[in-house]
Protein backbone atom coordinates (compact mmCIF):
# COMPACT_ATOMS: atom_id res chain seq x y z
CA UNK A 1 0.00 0.00 0.00
CA UNK A 2 1.15 3.66 -1.08
CA UNK A 3 0.08 4.49 2.71
CA UNK A 4 2.79 2.61 4.15
CA UNK A 5 5.38 3.41 1.76
CA UNK A 6 5.15 7.19 2.83
CA UNK A 7 3.98 7.03 6.66
CA UNK A 8 7.69 8.29 8.30
CA UNK A 9 7.17 5.44 10.66
CA UNK A 10 6.55 2.86 7.83
CA UNK A 11 9.07 4.31 5.45
CA UNK A 12 11.77 3.40 8.14
CA UNK A 13 11.41 0.07 7.82
CA UNK A 14 11.18 -1.11 4.33
CA UNK A 15 12.95 -0.72 0.95
CA UNK A 16 15.54 -3.20 -0.69
CA UNK A 17 17.77 0.01 0.39
CA UNK A 18 17.31 -0.81 3.91
CA UNK A 19 15.59 1.65 6.33
CA UNK A 20 15.44 4.73 5.34
CA UNK A 21 13.44 7.98 6.41
CA UNK A 22 11.02 9.48 3.58
CA UNK A 23 12.30 12.21 1.43
CA UNK A 24 10.20 15.41 0.03
CA UNK A 25 11.34 17.89 -2.29
CA UNK A 26 9.72 20.92 -1.51
CA UNK A 27 9.65 23.95 -4.04
CA UNK A 28 9.10 27.66 -2.37
CA UNK A 29 10.21 26.38 1.09
CA UNK A 30 11.97 29.62 2.44
CA UNK A 31 8.90 31.27 3.95
CA UNK A 32 5.03 31.41 3.69
CA UNK A 33 3.31 27.92 3.64
CA UNK A 34 6.22 25.96 2.03
CA UNK A 35 8.41 26.82 5.49
CA UNK A 36 5.78 25.71 7.35
CA UNK A 37 5.22 22.05 5.83
CA UNK A 38 9.23 22.19 5.94
CA UNK A 39 9.26 22.27 9.36
CA UNK A 40 6.29 20.20 9.84
CA UNK A 41 7.86 16.70 8.07
CA UNK A 42 11.19 17.99 9.50
CA UNK A 43 9.22 17.29 12.83
CA UNK A 44 7.50 13.98 11.39
CA UNK A 45 10.98 12.53 10.55
CA UNK A 46 11.35 13.39 6.77
CA UNK A 47 14.48 14.03 4.73
CA UNK A 48 13.96 17.14 2.64
CA UNK A 49 15.06 18.70 -0.77
CA UNK A 50 14.19 22.43 0.02
CA UNK A 51 14.49 25.35 -2.36
CA UNK A 52 13.52 28.97 -3.37
CA UNK A 53 15.20 31.67 -5.39
CA UNK A 54 16.76 33.56 -2.37
CA UNK A 55 19.64 31.90 -0.64
CA UNK A 56 19.50 33.70 2.08
CA UNK A 57 16.20 33.17 4.08
CA UNK A 58 17.01 29.47 2.19
CA UNK A 59 19.38 29.01 4.27
CA UNK A 60 18.40 30.34 7.55
CA UNK A 61 15.19 27.60 7.16
CA UNK A 62 17.76 25.11 6.78
CA UNK A 63 20.01 25.54 9.21
CA UNK A 64 16.51 25.81 11.96
CA UNK A 65 15.11 22.37 10.19
CA UNK A 66 18.87 20.69 10.19
CA UNK A 67 18.46 20.08 13.45
CA UNK A 68 15.76 17.62 12.98
CA UNK A 69 16.56 15.95 9.95
CA UNK A 70 18.89 15.89 6.92
CA UNK A 71 18.21 18.79 4.71
CA UNK A 72 19.31 19.47 0.95
CA UNK A 73 19.10 22.94 0.36
CA UNK A 74 19.36 24.72 -3.40
CA UNK A 75 19.11 28.63 -4.16
CA UNK A 76 17.04 28.68 -7.50
CA UNK A 77 14.24 29.30 -9.68
CA UNK A 78 11.45 26.79 -10.54
CA UNK A 79 11.91 27.78 -14.08
CA UNK A 80 15.71 27.54 -14.29
CA UNK A 81 15.95 23.81 -16.26
CA UNK A 82 19.43 22.73 -14.39
CA UNK A 83 18.19 23.75 -11.23
CA UNK A 84 15.11 21.16 -11.17
CA UNK A 85 17.44 18.66 -12.20
CA UNK A 86 19.64 19.72 -9.74
CA UNK A 87 16.64 19.79 -7.51
CA UNK A 88 15.40 16.06 -8.86
CA UNK A 89 19.73 14.94 -8.70
CA UNK A 90 19.55 16.32 -4.72
CA UNK A 91 15.84 14.46 -3.92
CA UNK A 92 17.59 10.89 -5.30
CA UNK A 93 20.87 11.33 -3.28
CA UNK A 94 19.03 11.15 -0.22
CA UNK A 95 17.03 7.71 -1.22
CA UNK A 96 14.48 9.20 -3.86
CA UNK A 97 10.97 11.38 -3.56
CA UNK A 98 8.45 9.94 -1.86
CA UNK A 99 6.54 13.30 -2.11
CA UNK A 100 7.00 16.64 -4.46
CA UNK A 101 5.41 19.42 -3.14
CA UNK A 102 4.99 22.29 -5.93
CA UNK A 103 4.41 25.07 -3.90
CA UNK A 104 6.78 27.96 -5.24
CA UNK A 105 4.26 30.58 -6.90
CA UNK A 106 3.90 34.13 -8.48
CA UNK A 107 0.93 36.78 -8.34
CA UNK A 108 1.76 38.33 -11.52
CA UNK A 109 5.67 37.21 -12.33
CA UNK A 110 6.74 40.71 -11.57
CA UNK A 111 7.04 42.94 -8.64
CA UNK A 112 3.96 45.07 -8.10
CA UNK A 113 5.28 47.22 -5.55
CA UNK A 114 2.26 48.14 -3.72
CA UNK A 115 0.33 48.48 -7.01
CA UNK A 116 -3.22 46.63 -7.31
CA UNK A 117 -3.37 43.51 -9.24
CA UNK A 118 -3.64 43.69 -13.02
CA UNK A 119 -6.94 43.20 -14.75
CA UNK A 120 -6.44 41.28 -17.86
CA UNK A 121 -6.64 44.01 -20.21
CA UNK A 122 -3.75 45.54 -19.35
CA UNK A 123 -1.74 42.63 -17.56
CA UNK A 124 1.66 42.61 -19.41
CA UNK A 125 2.39 39.84 -21.28
CA UNK A 126 6.07 39.24 -20.03
CA UNK A 127 4.21 39.22 -16.38
CA UNK A 128 1.58 36.88 -17.49
CA UNK A 129 4.45 34.50 -19.51
CA UNK A 130 6.63 34.39 -16.60
CA UNK A 131 3.23 33.91 -14.15
CA UNK A 132 2.42 30.13 -16.30
CA UNK A 133 6.44 29.38 -16.13
CA UNK A 134 6.30 29.43 -12.13
CA UNK A 135 3.02 28.23 -11.42
CA UNK A 136 2.40 25.78 -13.97
CA UNK A 137 5.77 25.00 -16.40
CA UNK A 138 8.38 24.96 -13.58
CA UNK A 139 5.96 22.30 -11.25
CA UNK A 140 5.36 20.09 -14.74
CA UNK A 141 8.71 20.32 -15.53
CA UNK A 142 9.70 19.13 -12.10
CA UNK A 143 7.16 16.90 -11.74
CA UNK A 144 8.39 14.81 -14.80
CA UNK A 145 12.00 14.70 -13.54
CA UNK A 146 10.77 13.21 -10.08
CA UNK A 147 8.68 11.11 -11.90
CA UNK A 148 10.57 8.42 -11.85
CA UNK A 149 11.72 8.38 -8.06
CA UNK A 150 7.69 8.42 -7.38
CA UNK A 151 6.79 5.61 -9.20
CA UNK A 152 9.66 3.54 -7.37
CA UNK A 153 8.03 4.66 -4.19
CA UNK A 154 4.36 4.83 -4.96
CA UNK A 155 4.84 8.70 -3.96
CA UNK A 156 2.80 11.75 -4.01
CA UNK A 157 2.13 15.15 -5.96
CA UNK A 158 0.67 18.20 -3.90
CA UNK A 159 0.61 20.82 -6.52
CA UNK A 160 -1.00 24.21 -4.49
CA UNK A 161 -3.88 25.74 -5.80
CA UNK A 162 -5.98 28.61 -5.12
CA UNK A 163 -9.69 29.07 -4.89
CA UNK A 164 -9.03 31.88 -7.44
CA UNK A 165 -8.04 28.97 -9.99
CA UNK A 166 -12.33 28.25 -9.66
CA UNK A 167 -13.49 30.98 -8.85
CA UNK A 168 -13.46 34.87 -11.40
CA UNK A 169 -12.20 37.50 -9.07
CA UNK A 170 -11.01 40.74 -10.53
CA UNK A 171 -7.43 41.26 -10.72
CA UNK A 172 -7.05 37.72 -10.50
CA UNK A 173 -7.37 36.34 -14.09
CA UNK A 174 -3.38 35.69 -14.68
CA UNK A 175 -2.54 33.71 -11.49
CA UNK A 176 -6.14 32.57 -11.54
CA UNK A 177 -5.64 31.11 -15.06
CA UNK A 178 -2.43 29.70 -13.93
CA UNK A 179 -3.29 27.58 -11.23
CA UNK A 180 -6.62 26.68 -13.05
CA UNK A 181 -4.45 25.03 -15.61
CA UNK A 182 -2.25 23.62 -12.59
CA UNK A 183 -5.53 21.98 -11.53
CA UNK A 184 -5.95 20.52 -14.87
CA UNK A 185 -2.45 19.36 -15.30
CA UNK A 186 -2.87 17.76 -11.91
CA UNK A 187 -6.22 15.91 -12.61
CA UNK A 188 -4.65 14.34 -16.26
CA UNK A 189 -1.78 13.54 -14.15
CA UNK A 190 -3.65 11.55 -11.55
CA UNK A 191 -5.19 9.44 -14.54
CA UNK A 192 -1.86 9.03 -15.99
CA UNK A 193 -0.21 7.73 -12.98
CA UNK A 194 -2.82 5.81 -11.04
CA UNK A 195 -0.57 4.11 -8.49
CA UNK A 196 0.81 7.65 -7.36
CA UNK A 197 -1.27 10.17 -5.72
CA UNK A 198 -1.73 13.58 -7.24
CA UNK A 199 -3.06 16.03 -4.71
CA UNK A 200 -4.42 19.61 -5.89
CA UNK A 201 -4.75 21.39 -2.60
CA UNK A 202 -6.55 25.27 -2.00
CA UNK A 203 -5.05 26.23 1.35
CA UNK A 204 -6.91 28.93 1.90
CA UNK A 205 -6.56 32.40 2.45
CA UNK A 206 -3.00 32.35 4.75
CA UNK A 207 -1.22 35.44 6.40
CA UNK A 208 2.11 35.17 4.27
CA UNK A 209 3.96 38.03 1.56
CA UNK A 210 1.82 36.82 -1.23
CA UNK A 211 -1.34 37.65 0.25
CA UNK A 212 0.09 40.75 1.21
CA UNK A 213 1.18 42.05 -1.98
CA UNK A 214 -2.16 41.31 -3.09
CA UNK A 215 -3.92 43.27 -0.65
CA UNK A 216 -1.36 45.93 -0.86
CA UNK A 217 -1.88 48.52 2.08
CA UNK A 218 -4.79 46.46 3.77
CA UNK A 219 -4.31 44.94 7.37
CA UNK A 220 -4.56 41.40 6.42
CA UNK A 221 -3.97 39.93 10.69
CA UNK A 222 -7.31 38.42 10.24
CA UNK A 223 -5.98 36.16 7.60
CA UNK A 224 -4.70 32.64 9.66
CA UNK A 225 -0.97 31.63 9.87
CA UNK A 226 0.20 29.00 6.96
CA UNK A 227 1.17 26.53 10.14
CA UNK A 228 -2.96 26.17 10.36
CA UNK A 229 -3.48 24.91 7.43
CA UNK A 230 -0.65 22.28 8.08
CA UNK A 231 -2.95 19.38 10.44
CA UNK A 232 -4.36 19.21 6.50
CA UNK A 233 -1.13 18.00 4.41
CA UNK A 234 -0.99 15.89 7.46
CA UNK A 235 -4.17 14.27 7.39
CA UNK A 236 -3.53 13.60 3.04
CA UNK A 237 -0.37 11.60 4.22
CA UNK A 238 -1.87 9.92 6.64
CA UNK A 239 -4.85 9.32 5.14
CA UNK A 240 -3.95 9.04 1.58
CA UNK A 241 -7.03 9.70 0.16
CA UNK A 242 -7.78 9.43 -3.64
CA UNK A 243 -6.21 11.55 -6.16
CA UNK A 244 -8.18 14.89 -6.50
CA UNK A 245 -8.88 18.47 -6.15
CA UNK A 246 -9.10 19.04 -1.76
CA UNK A 247 -9.73 22.63 -0.13
CA UNK A 248 -7.47 22.89 3.37
CA UNK A 249 -11.12 24.11 5.08
CA UNK A 250 -12.69 20.75 4.29
CA UNK A 251 -10.17 18.41 5.75
CA UNK A 252 -9.26 20.54 8.88
CA UNK A 253 -13.09 20.15 9.38
CA UNK A 254 -13.35 16.51 8.92
CA UNK A 255 -10.59 16.65 11.59
CA UNK A 256 -12.65 18.55 13.75
CA UNK A 257 -15.53 16.33 12.89
CA UNK A 258 -13.42 13.20 14.42
CA UNK A 259 -12.92 14.50 17.69
N1 LIG B 1 -1.25 33.10 0.88
C1 LIG B 1 -2.49 32.82 0.47
O1 LIG B 1 -3.48 33.43 0.93
C2 LIG B 1 -2.69 31.72 -0.56
C3 LIG B 1 -4.00 31.41 -0.92
C4 LIG B 1 -4.23 30.41 -1.85
C5 LIG B 1 -3.15 29.73 -2.38
N2 LIG B 1 -1.88 30.05 -2.03
C6 LIG B 1 -0.78 29.28 -2.62
O2 LIG B 1 0.00 28.74 -1.57
C7 LIG B 1 1.37 28.62 -2.00
C8 LIG B 1 2.29 29.28 -1.00
O3 LIG B 1 2.00 30.65 -0.98
P1 LIG B 1 2.54 31.62 0.17
O4 LIG B 1 1.43 32.54 0.46
O5 LIG B 1 3.17 30.82 1.24
O6 LIG B 1 3.64 32.45 -0.64
P2 LIG B 1 4.93 33.27 -0.11
O7 LIG B 1 4.87 33.51 1.34
O8 LIG B 1 5.05 34.43 -1.02
O9 LIG B 1 6.13 32.25 -0.37
C9 LIG B 1 6.43 31.88 -1.68
C10 LIG B 1 7.67 30.99 -1.66
O10 LIG B 1 7.97 30.61 -3.01
C11 LIG B 1 9.31 31.03 -3.33
N3 LIG B 1 9.35 31.33 -4.76
C12 LIG B 1 8.69 32.30 -5.42
N4 LIG B 1 8.99 32.25 -6.72
C13 LIG B 1 9.84 31.21 -6.89
C14 LIG B 1 10.51 30.65 -8.00
N5 LIG B 1 10.37 31.16 -9.24
N6 LIG B 1 11.32 29.57 -7.81
C15 LIG B 1 11.49 29.04 -6.58
N7 LIG B 1 10.88 29.54 -5.47
C16 LIG B 1 10.08 30.62 -5.65
C17 LIG B 1 9.58 32.21 -2.38
O11 LIG B 1 10.95 32.48 -2.14
P3 LIG B 1 11.81 33.44 -3.12
O12 LIG B 1 10.99 34.65 -3.35
O13 LIG B 1 13.07 33.67 -2.37
O14 LIG B 1 12.02 32.64 -4.37
C18 LIG B 1 8.90 31.68 -1.12
O15 LIG B 1 9.73 30.72 -0.49
C19 LIG B 1 1.42 29.23 -3.40
O16 LIG B 1 1.33 28.21 -4.38
C20 LIG B 1 0.19 30.10 -3.44
O17 LIG B 1 -0.25 30.32 -4.75
C21 LIG B 1 -1.62 31.03 -1.13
Amino acid sequence: MPLTRTTPQAAKTIGAAGPRKPVALITGASRGLGRALAGALAEDGWNLVLTARGAAQLDEAAAQLSALTRIAALAGSVVDDDHRVALAEAAAELGGADLLVNNASTLTGFDLDGAALPTLGAFPLTGLLETFEVNVLGPIALTQLVLPQLRRSGGAVINLSSDAAAEAYAGWGGYGASKAALDHASAVLAVEEPRLRVWAVDPGDMRTRMHEEAFPGEDISDRPLPETVIPAFRLLLRDWPPSGRYRAVDLLATIKESV
